[in-house]
């Protein structure tokens, strides 16, 4: 291998970089960048949305009226009234997660029975339950407006339970 030998190797490479180099700026030069300047669509967005502030200004007036047009539709109110495909709501606030007694649960959801339900947790369910509890029989799409949730959630306030009958089971299996 004498030295011209590899000058010459070493000058087909310089020749081989330079037009790859040509050729990919030649490339951008004839196809444009693609990719729009905003995205097409979006998902909604699952990041919490702090609730406490449309809480001051819930309207318990529109809670209600959306309460008995959406959720009615699945739930009822009032003890006494089970039977139908979602659970009884009443004194929901500040209960544990799926721990009506005597309604048959999704796993889902059941796996979330440690942690109580408050406005924010609340709130983030109704925003988009199958997303919030993947798994969950709710098939409701949710409230995307966070001011109905938190309206909503004002009316769910107003249905207090005769605490004994609602007390969660503490871990013993019924
Ligand atoms: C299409 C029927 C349907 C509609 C509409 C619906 N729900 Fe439900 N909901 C369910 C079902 C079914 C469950 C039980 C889910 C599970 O076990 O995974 C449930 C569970 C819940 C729970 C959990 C209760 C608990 O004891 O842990 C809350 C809270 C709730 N719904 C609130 C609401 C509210 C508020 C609305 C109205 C904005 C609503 N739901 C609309 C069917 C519905």
């Amino acid at each position: 291998m004498d030295g011209r030998f590899l000058n010459r190797v070493a000058v087909s490479a310089l020749i081989s970089v330079v037009a790859l180099g040509g050729a990919l700026v030649t490339a951008h030069a004839i196809v444009p960048d693609t990719a729009p300047a905003a995205p097409v669509f979006r998902l909604p967005d699952l990041r919490a949305v702090p609730v406490a502030p449309y809480m001051v200004r819930a309207s318990l007036a529109h809670g209600t009226m959306l309460a008995g047009r959406i959720c009615a539709q699945c739930h009822s109110f009032a003890l006494g009234s089970e039977g139908n495909a979602g659970p009884v709501l009443a004194g929901v606030v500040g209960r544990n997660i799926a721990t009506f007694p005597g309604y048959a649960y999704s796993a889902a959801l059941r796996q979330h029975a440690a942690q109580i339900w408050d406005d924010q947790r609340l709130s983030d369910w109704l925003m988009a339950p199958a997303r919030y509890v993947v798994g969950t029989r709710m098939s409701f799409a949710g409230l995307s407006d966070p001011q109905d949730r938190a309206d909503v959630i004002s009316y769910l306030h107003t249905l207090h339970t005769p605490a004994p009958t609602l007390t969660p089971a503490t871990g013993e299996s019924r």
